[in-house]
């Protein structure tokens, strides 16, 4: 049925690492691999990425060009489209998207196309490990099943791992190598070679129960982030129909030495994770007979900030001004990357429009955000939308120029004609 050749048992006991998918948790983790001394093929299904990665140009903040260039030219790391390479590796980690269908349902669709892809060249005595996020419960009824009924006949020994991916882009203190990583296996022989894997690679390995513990972990990491932000978004709307600043408020509280974490109000909340992996433990709860009410609600509330930021922009405006210019300072969904996924901007200049306003957007990072171009600082507008301030913006030259400004960040502080939301 497969005409395709293992290595030979060489291969087994090789450092040859191949990582699937080589975006922002694939391209890192090649990376700090590579500084480990692991050999890396990084597959990816997007050929022009594959091409820019392999000349040098980093689609990643994290990860500069000088850095690639170097993983590179020393021979260690390439990147491919050819998923047969995998049959050199004696590791295979998946790093794929887990996004949400048009359901808002999870969409396992690229996580099982990557293990449909790898299956028929993962070699005997190979460890395959998803770090995509998903629901508890993911590598055991999808990615195993597909792997084992599709590998070669000679493969007889496959070791299956969870170990999620925790990378914070644009983190300055937190990385690859020092952020601790959870694994859970399958069995005991997965987990000693999960766990030999990860200890070449981070500080600090916690091997946990099952792959389902180390599932639902980051399902909570993340959701415990989504509640916190929805509270201090309501909490925000509160505070501010009596005048209260919810920053400052904020800044007080924090000096509990114990028991309190601040979290700040926002347009909502974006990217590829704070705002769908919380769906996933929603949706599985649901095909477990439960419902997660919180959680619901914590999505709702912070599905509605966008509506709320535009309204409280709308109201700084004269209200004789027939056709209000808005302009967006930031559509990328956090400072330092252009990662637009999931940004609320996109709900933010959606109402904007359908009150009848003009919106410009302005973001040093993004060159193209919703088939729109992005305009100068100069646009003439009628307030601004501080939603992301990124690294670069220059914010200084609009406040200089008197243009109102709704600050959504807590990062301009008593200037005038700028108010915080
Ligand atoms: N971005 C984050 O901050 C972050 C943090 C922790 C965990 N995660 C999780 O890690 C996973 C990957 O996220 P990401 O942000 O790196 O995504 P990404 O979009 O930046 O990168 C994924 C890459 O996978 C490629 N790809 C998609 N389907 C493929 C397939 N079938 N075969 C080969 N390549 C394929 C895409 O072309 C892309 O380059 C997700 O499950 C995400 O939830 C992301």
């Amino acid at each position: 049925m497969n005409p395709v050749k293992i290595p030979t048992v060489s291969a087994h006991t090789s450092r040859t690492l191949a990582i699937i998918g080589q975006g922002y948790v694939g391209l890192p983790l090649a990376m700090a691999a590579v500084d480990a001394g692991w050999s890396v093929i990084g597959i990816d299904n997007f050929e022009s990425k594959v091409a820019q990665i392999n000349s040098g140009i980093s689609p990643v903040e994290d990860i500069p060009d000088a850095q690639l260039k170097v993983a590179l030219a020393s021979g260690a790391y390439k990147a491919s489209t050819e998923f047969s390479m995998v049959a050199q590796a004696s590791v295979i980690t998946i790093c794929v998207p887990t996004p949400l269908d048009d359901n808002r349902e999870p969409d396992l669709s690229l996580l099982k196309s990557a293990a449909n892809a790898i299956a028929p060249f993962v070699s005997n005595e190979t460890l395959v490990v998803s770090e995509s996020t998903s629901y508890p419960g993911t590598l055991r009824d999808i990615i195993i099943p597909i792997v084992e009924s599709s590998k070669p006949k000679e493969s007889f020994n496959i070791y299956f791992a969870s170990a999620p991916e925790r990378v914070n882009p644009a983190d300055p203190v937190w990385n690859q190598k020092n952020t601790p990583r959870l694994v859970g296996a399958i069995n005991s022989a997965s987990k000693h070679k999960a766990l030999d894997f990860y200890e070449s690679i981070c500080d600090k390995v916690i091997s946990v129960l099952s792959p389902e513990v180390a599932e639902a972990a980051k399902l909570l990491e993340n959701t415990f982030r989504l509640v916190n932000i929805a509270l201090i978004n309501e909490f925000t709307q509160l505070c501010a129909s009596t005048g209260i600043n919810v920053n400052e408020v904020i800044d007080a509280a924090s000096s509990k030495p114990y028991g309190f974490m601040p979290f700040r109000p926002g347009v909502g909340v974006g990217g590829h994770c704070i705002p769908v992996d919380p769906l996933y433990l929603t949706w599985w709860a649901r095909q477990n007979g439960e419902r997660a009410q919180f959680i619901e609600t914590a999505d709702s509330i912070n599905n509605s900030m966008p509506r709320y930021i535009a309204r409280r922009a709308l109201n700084m405006i004269d209200a004789s001004v027939t056709k209000p210019r808005v302009l967006i300072l930031g559509v990328a969904y956090k400072p330092g990357v252009s990662d637009v996924r999931e940004t609320p901007v996109s709900e933010l200049c959606e109402y904007l429009r359908a009150q009848g306003a003009e919106v410009g957007w302005h973001d040093p990072l993004v060159s193209a955000f919703e088939d729109s171009e992005p305009v100068e600082l100069e646009w003439a507008c009628d307030v601004a939308i501080l939603a992301t301030r990124q690294p670069g913006m220059d914010i200084e030259f609009l406040i200089a120029k008197g243009v109102q400004i709704l600050d959504c960040t807590n990062s301009i502080k008593n200037q005038p004609g700028a108010i915080s939301i």
